[in-house]
């Protein structure tokens, strides 16, 4: 049978990705449960929700690593079929949960692996050299193995990875997890730097949502799979709700 999908609005040059009725599940499990969200072109937007609310299948749903219904648009065009190979060929870059750095390679090994779909080397070793200069340690460190950074490092280097695709959009998966407040506070001043510097969209998933609406200009606040808040981040900052089940006061 042929599902009708759901209607996207008008494509637009604004929009960078916009999902209608994204769903997903894990066997009897539904993670996804519909969501509707929108990233405007070049703005950080948030997607919160506590442990288990579907921030991670949200953003797998969208690249196409689990399978899903709904519909997918990026800068105006359905995705059908969506697979992470393809996301990456738009320019959809994913800093997964856990970083996916890999840890018996070097810190530049590791950076030259996240132009896998760029053929010319020295294009390649260009943008290592201008993504590198975001990291002024990474030049220093380049022939270290990945997995003897720390772990903010291995978060920097993990967005670095993603860089190398010079994507269109970034999409990040718990950057502050495991971090202490410095680092965390770093990685999200970064995230605000390459958003404007370079124009990127950026869609990071938080649980931190004090850090995380500080920067974004927009978020959606999951619980069990749907959304239940969104608005403007200073909006959001002045829920009721939301501060007191995200931000705790
Ligand atoms: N691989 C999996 N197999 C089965 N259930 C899963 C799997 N991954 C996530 N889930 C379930 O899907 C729901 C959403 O999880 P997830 O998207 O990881 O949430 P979050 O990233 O917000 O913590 C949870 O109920 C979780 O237990
Ligand atoms: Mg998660």
């Amino acid at each position: 049978m042929v599902q009708s999908e759901p209607a996207l609005s008008a494509p637009s040059e604004a929009t960078i990705l916009e999902t209608r009725d994204l769903r997903a599940r894990y066997g009897e499990i539904e993670a996804v449960r519909g969501v509707d969200l929108t990233v405007p072109r070049g703005a950080i937007v948030a997607l919160l929700g506590a442990n288990g609310s579907g921030k991670t299948s949200t953003l797998r749903a969208i690249t196409g690593t689990i399978k899903t219904t709904g519909t997918v648009a990026f800068a105006g065009k359905t995705l059908h079929h969506r697979c992470p190979e393809d996301a990456a060929q738009l320019g959809i870059a994913h800093v997964p949960e856990g970083r996916g750095t890999l840890s018996s390679l070097t810190v530049w090994e590791n950076l030259m692996l996240g132009a896998y779909i760029e053929r010319s080397g020295a294009r390649v070793r260009q943008r290592c050299e201008r993504v590198a200069a975001y990291f002024p340690w990474i030049s220093d460190r380049k022939h270290q193995p990945a997995g003897t950074l720390s772990g903010g490092e291995q978060q920097m280097l993990a967005i670095a990875r993603a860089l190398m695709l010079e994507p269109q959009l970034l999409l990040l998966d718990e950057p502050s997890l495991g971090l202490g407040p410095k680092i965390v506070h770093d990685i999200f001043a970064l995230l605000r730097t390459i958003n404007e510097r370079d124009g990127i969209s950026i869609l990071v998933a938080e649980q931190n949502a004090t850090v995380a609406l500080a920067v974004a200009h927009h978020a959606y606040v999951l619980e069990t799979g749907r959304v239940a808040v969104s608005g403007l981040s200073a909006d959001l900052v002045q829920n009721d709700q939301v501060r007191r089940s995200y931000l705790g006061y």
